[in-house]
């Protein structure tokens, strides 16, 4: 074929891939307010950024049947391009052909996409919109899956993945986000499930809407499923763009450095105030998070699950850092099975991706419980302590106003590795509360009191002053210093800076055996 004639098939071709499903489909989908997988793409990308691969692959299959029709690209777009000028992966499910089904040519096309992004180091993104498993390709679809999860896995650890949800997605569609660092939802459109309503209804007699089963609320506050969940398609992508910004492109890369003009000797003139005068009182631990970290700006990662801890990406002196802090506002802080499951698994993502993890420590300890001790709270709990403990990456914790039993363990203490640990001035470090103890020690003298409430707080006051203070940690050297917690910002930003270049050697293993 001479070039013209070929420059010219080609561009009939790359116009029929643009159609994807056709105008009508596309139409749709812009009726049900989403955008299709190519303006996803722009969307995402700096402009012009993007190059695709595979825009001309096609099922051969389908014409030799003589009965189907032809979709250059499939299901899918994939390539390359870049964010905030870095480079990235990226595929995008396309629900207009065969609604983002995923049959061979998809699988292929997502893995082939993979496999660049994890030899070249560089984050893949998923933009998922997909009724699973193409029906018509049996096997071959469940193929295609399997190949894609053994992607998912390898690459795990070593470049950053991020899973986006911009539709119905079921079965398979499903298992590949699950397996990826972080999945971002949209409120109203987007649903994840493995089995749809109906089945669910004839197999257990459930009823429940799409929205109840799969939404984004109901994944980000219930099953922990989504870590965010956000109002807009265009609104989500830029909270892509804005998680990015964060991490580095693999697991050999430091993330990025940012002149955030925050300086690190600021100190944090208003912290008391956001204390309550009572110490048993809540208070949002999100405004100590903010006035440490550089201009208060704080990534909250699951924000509507396990309230009862927060965890999130900051900079500290413009260098990213995971942030990990127990939330009064909630539970009063407790470590519970969800808590502890949320706070292992972003300390292990902070690990992998070289970014220096900064505990708050308020936590009145393990929730106690019959459903607790049911579901499994010694493991779940067992997992922090194995993620605090795994973790290399420069670990500093400032205890703010109590440590409690086996959670003064768990959250990030000396004795898991921590290398530069600090207490606030006021705060209590002890194996319960003396409103608690006096009953477990000192029970014959309550016992035998005449005024038992004027024994109560003798007994809790005399606790107070011998044990629930920060000094005995102190003077045995599991806690650095106590600080004036104005200083809290400096003194964090020092201990990060001299932790910049810490290695720690630990002993050659395939992995250990978190009890998962
Ligand atoms: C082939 C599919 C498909 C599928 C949808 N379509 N899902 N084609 N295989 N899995 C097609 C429809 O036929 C339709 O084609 C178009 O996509 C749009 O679908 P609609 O049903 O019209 O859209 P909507 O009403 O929005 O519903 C979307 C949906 C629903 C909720 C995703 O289509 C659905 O429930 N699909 C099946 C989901 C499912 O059970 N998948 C298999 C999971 S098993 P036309 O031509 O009309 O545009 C699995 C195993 C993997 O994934 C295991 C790995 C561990």
């Amino acid at each position: 074929m001479a070039i013209e004639d070929s420059l010219e098939y080609l561009g009939q071709l790359k116009e029929r891939a643009l159609l994807g499903g056709g105008q009508r489909r596309i139409d749709a989908q812009h009726e049900r307010g989403k955008l299709t997988a190519r303006e996803r793409i722009q969307a995402l990308l700096d402009p012009g950024s993007f190059e695709e691969l595979d825009a001309l692959a096609v099922h051969l299959e389908d014409d030799a049947n003589g009965d189907a029709e032809r979709f250059y690209g499939d299901a899918v777009v994939t390539g390359w391009g870049r964010i905030d000028g870095r480079s990235v992966g990226v595929f995008a499910q396309d629900f207009t052909v065969a609604g983002g089904s995923l049959g061979e040519v998809v699988g292929e096309k997502i893995a082939k996409a993979m496999d660049l992004a994890t030899k070249t180091g560089i984050p893949m993104i998923g933009l998922n919109d997909s009724g699973g498993a193409r029906i018509q390709e049996g096997v071959g679809s469940l193929a295609g899956y399997g190949d894609i999860f053994l992607r998912n896995v390898r690459a795990s650890g070593v470049i950053p993945q991020l899973s986006v949800i911009l539709g119905p997605c079921a079965g398979g569609a499903v298992y590949s986000p699950a397996l990826t660092d972080f999945i971002f939802m949209v409120e109203g459109t987007s649903q994840m499930f493995l089995t749809g309503p109906d089945v669910i209804q004839s197999v257990t007699g459930e009823v429940a809407t799409f929205e109840e089963l799969g939404g984004a609320q109901s994944h980000a506050s219930k099953s922990g499923v989504a870590h965010f969940a956000v109002e807009g398609e265009d609104e989500v992508l830029e909270e892509v763009r804005r998680l990015l910004s964060f991490l580095p492109s693999n697991n050999m890369d430091e993330p990025p450095t940012v002149d955030t003009g925050d300086p690190t000797d600021r100190r944090m003139d208003d912290v008391l105030s956001v204390l309550p005068a009572e110490a048993s009182n809540p208070y949002d631990v999100r405004d100590i998070i903010e006035r440490l970290v550089d201009n208060g700006d704080f990534m909250e990662v699951h924000e509507f699950f396990a309230q009862n801890i927060t965890v999130g990406l900051a900079r500290i002196g413009g260098h990213s850092v995971g942030v990990v802090a127990n939330q009064p506002l909630f539970l009063a802080g407790v470590l519970d099975i969800d808590s502890s499951r949320k706070a292992a698994r972003f300390v292990r993502f902070c690990d992998a991706f070289n970014i220096p993890i900064v505990t708050l420590v308020d936590v009145p300890g393990f929730l106690p419980g019959v459903s607790q001790e049911y579901g499994g709270i010694i493991s779940h709990g067992a997992k922090l302590v194995f993620a605090y403990a795994e973790a290399t990456v420069p670990k500093v914790t400032v205890i703010l106003r109590k440590a409690f039993g086996g959670a003064y363990d768990a959250m990030g203490s000396k004795h898991l590795g921590a290398d530069v640990n600090y207490a606030w001035a006021g705060a209590a470090v002890a194996v319960m509360a003396g409103s608690q103890a006096v009953n477990i020690i000192n029970r014959r003298e309550l016992q035998a009191a005449e005024d038992q409430d004027a024994e109560r707080a003798r007994l809790v006051a005399e606790y107070e002053t011998e044990l629930e203070h920060p000094y005995i940690a102190a003077a045995k050297g599991y806690i650095d210093d106590v600080i004036d917690p104005r200083d809290t910002r400096s003194k964090v930003a020092s201990a990060l800076e001299v932790l910049r270049h810490k290695s720690e050697v630990v002993p050659p293993k395939k992995h250990g055996s978190i009890p998962l």
